[in-house]
This record gives C-alpha cells, sequence and structure tokens, in this order.
C-alpha cells in the first residue's frame, strides 16, 4: 500500500488495545490512564490498515499559547515511510491554526524526523531510572515538605502556571492521584516554593514534574519521594541541573535515555529553566 494510500483518522476509546500494543512495542512506559488525557484533553491521530491502528499522533494545547506533540508511534513494519511525517503534518496544521507553537519532547529518532520538519532545539533532558530501592544520600534536607492536599491544589497549579508558561492545571489534575505517594509540597514563608507530581507507568513509576525555587527545595522534594515511591522509578531531568543529577546518582538513578525539546520556528522556552527541574513527561512536557 503507497504512503497517501493510508487514510489519517481519529483514535477512539475503541483503538485503546492497538494504541497500547505500539506503546508496548517502543517499549514506552504509558497506560490507558495516559492515553486517556489526550482523548479528553487533546487529539490524537490515527492510521489504519484494515482495522488495526498502526500509527500515532497526539496534541494536547496548554493555555492559549502553545501545544504538545506527542505520541509519535509507527509499528515497527510501516517505519521509514513517511507515515510520522505526514501525522506531524497534521499535528502542526492543527496546532498552527489555533495560533500556538509546537512543541516536543524528542527521542534521537524523533529529533531525526522532526529536524526535518523544521522543529529547533530548545534544551535537553535526560531519563533516569531507579532500578531497586532507593539508597540515603548523604545529609538530610532541613525543609519541611508536606503531602499536597485539596487545600493546597488550586495555589500548586498556580504556581505551576507561572514557571511552566501556560495553565496545566486540567493535566495536573489528571495526574493527581496516580502516584499520591510522589505528590509533595515544599512552603517558604507560608506560600508555595516547589512541588512534585507522579503517576504510576506502565514499566515504572513516573516522578515529575518537579518545580521549584531552587536546588535546595528540589533535592528536599527528592529526598521526599525517595522514601515514599517504591522503585522501578523514571524521572526526566534537565541536563543543566547537574548538582541534582548527582544526588539521583548517588540515590542509585542511571541514565536511560536523553530527550530535546524541540519546537517549531522558535528555541526560546516558555517554562522557566532554572525552575524546571524535572519534566511531567516527553509526552506532557
Ligand atoms: C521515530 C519514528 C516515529 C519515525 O517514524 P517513521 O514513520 O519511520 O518516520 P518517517 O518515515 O516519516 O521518517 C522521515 C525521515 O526522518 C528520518 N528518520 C526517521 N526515522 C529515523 C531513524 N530511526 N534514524 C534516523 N533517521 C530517521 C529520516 O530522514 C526519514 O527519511 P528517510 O526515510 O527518507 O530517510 C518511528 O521510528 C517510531 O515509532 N519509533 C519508536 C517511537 C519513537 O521514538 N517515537 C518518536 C518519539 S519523539
Amino acid at each position: 500500500m503507497a504512503v497517501s494510500d493510508f487514510q489519517i483518522g481519529r483514535l477512539t476509546q475503541d483503538d485503546l488495545a492497538d494504541a497500547d500494543a505500539l506503546v508496548k512495542e517502543a517499549g514506552w512506559n504509558q497506560t490507558e490512564a495516559d492515553w486517556r488525557v489526550f482523548l479528553d484533553l487533546g487529539s490524537v491521530f490515527a492510521i489504519r490498515d484494515r482495522d488495526r491502528v498502526i500509527a500515532t499522533a497526539a496534541t494536547l494545547p496548554y493555555g492559549g499559547r502553545f501545544a504538545w506533540i506527542s505520541m509519535v508511534l509507527i509499528a515497527g513494519e510501516y517505519r521509514r515511510r513517511g507515515l510520522a511525517t505526514r501525522l506531524m503534518e497534521r499535528c502542526i496544521e492543527t496546532i498552527s491554526a489555533a495560533g500556538l507553537v509546537p512543541i516536543l519532547d524528542a527521542t534521537p529518532a524523533g529529533r531525526a524526523v522532526y529536524l526535518g520538519l523544521g522543529f529547533q532545539d530548545s534544551w535537553p533532558f535526560q531519563r533516569m531510572l531507579l532500578k531497586e530501592r532507593a539508597k540515603r544520600p548523604e545529609g538530610s534536607s532541613p525543609l519541611e515538605v508536606e503531602p499536597v492536599t485539596d487545600k493546597d491544589w488550586n495555589e500548586l497549579c498556580a504556581y505551576d502556571a507561572k514557571w511552566f508558561g501556560a495553565d496545566r492545571s486540567a493535566v495536573l489534575s489528571r495526574l493527581r492521584g496516580r502516584l499520591p505517594e510522589a505528590e509533595a509540597l515544599v512552603r517558604k514563608d507560608g506560600k508555595a516554593a516547589g512541588f512534585l507530581l507522579g503517576r504510576k507507568g506502565r514499566r515504572a513509576a513516573q516522578i515529575g514534574p518537579l518545580v521549584a525555587d531552587d536546588s535546595e527545595t528540589a533535592a528536599a522534594l527528592l529526598e521526599y519521594a525517595a522514601g515514599t515511591v517504591a522503585a522501578p522509578v523514571y524521572i526526566d531531568v534537565m541536563d543543566d541541573k547537574t548538582a541534582l543529577i548527582d544526588r539521583l546518582k548517588a540515590t542509585g538513578f542511571v541514565h536511560e535515555r536523553p530527550y530535546t525539546r524541540m519546537m517549531l520556528g522558535r528555541s526560546e522556552s516558555f517554562q522557566n529553566l532554572p525552575r524546571t527541574f524535572a519534566v511531567a513527561g516527553p509526552e506532557l512536557g
């Protein structure tokens, strides 16, 4: 079948088993709960061969400024035939028509596709994996870390929006409760100064986003999570947070794979970089 014969349609609830098969084939971490975030809050484009979904790409708009493209997955036997490029073109059209800037977090293979479409590198980050129980790092933080409560929620979302560059409270609400033991907040002078959320995944619990005023606060939040979240654990940390990366290594985390945040038509970040320690995940930003 020629590439032009494949029609781009929409993923529906009925396709979730096929979508899950694509995630498994790529060795990714998303579960059905993640696909539902894209179905409910964004759009998922899909290409079918006969009745089977063999390729996907999702868009997720954020706060009227930018939109994420993710879940670009092509079944192995259909790769290098231009399907990712076609799906990406559809995502870009949709996002640009809404007046938003397309952003994504690329794997090395994905980056090759996106460079060809005009995306520019913005900043690198890396996935780290804790396979077994965390070792306690030397020295413990004097900062008090509290579990997130309903009372904190609006303030946490407002704090996040300030540094993420857009309101993503709808997405954060969908993370809430998926890994309650990771949900933590630090206050300084009574005001939010950093937080951590997380979610269970197919292969490992994922912790992030980790947004904090400074590295001391970020370290306190991670120390809290090390005591509450069971391995295996993923965290996607910005490459420039070297002190935090060293700390993660000291507790047993190892580098798993690199990612690059990329944007179409610009490279300047919407996020506040000093305060972004770990992203929510490459599919969410
Ligand atoms: C990465 C992926 C989406 C590419 O899908 P695809 O349909 O094969 O991509 P395309 O056919 O549109 O590729 C367009 C161009 O990108 C480049 N490219 C694509 N895959 C590449 C790879 N694995 N290595 C190097 N370059 C690659 C090539 O220049 C290619 O053109 P060519 O085939 O004429 O040389 C697919 O391999 C995949 O699903 N991988 C696993 C999941 C993944 O990493 N997704 C990306 C998330 S950011």
